[in-house]
């Protein structure tokens, strides 16, 4: 399938994951689960969400992660400071990469926003060189989009 008809079929799956249930600690669970699955050639996806000006680690799926990024560091503090997707094609050549899974070699780190608000950042890593490009950037921004609508995080992100 293409990659436009994945993210069109995760589009209707990750709506009917949110029907009836606006928890965003859950619906980001259900989130991480249902596109770690889809998605090929991942060895990482999951959420830092934002914590007293801190990202700290969500759901996901993958091997145990580093738990707490200042806002400007790394791929995902870097991508929640400037508000917007940031596609790595090699993350040994991003400085200040943090590593924590060492198969990684590419990444993608999509912002969550609420009316101009920073939740956190969704972040996904692949074993694979230039795995992500501006076709994932938007259908990850999609689902992201989604996901926000339909969630409450007030009693997560302070
Ligand atoms: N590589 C990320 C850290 C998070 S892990 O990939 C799960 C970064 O540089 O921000």
């Amino acid at each position: 399938m293409s990659k436009t008809g994945i993210f069109a079929e995760l589009r209707q799956q990750l709506a009917g994951l949110l029907e009836g249930e606006r928890d965003g600690l859950a619906n980001c669970a259900n989130m991480a689960a249902l596109l770690y699955e889809a998605l090929p050639e991942l060895n990482w996806l999951g959420f830092y969400l934002l914590h007293e000006g801190e990202l700290v680690l969500g759901p996901f799926q993958g091997k145990v992660a580093c738990v707490r990024i200042a806002l400007g560091k790394g791929v995902c503090g870097t991508a929640a400071q400037r508000r917007e997707t940031l596609i790595v094609a090699d993350v040994h050549e991003f400085p200040g990469h943090i590593a924590c899974d060492p198969a990684s070699a590419s990444e993608i780190v999509v912002p969550m926003l609420q009316s101009g608000r920073l939740l956190g950042v969704l972040d996904a890593d692949s074993p694979r060189l230039h795995r992500f490009d501006r076709e994932d950037a938007e259908g990850l921004e999609s689902l992201v989009e989604l996901l926000v609508r339909g969630s409450d995080f007030a009693r997560l992100v302070i």
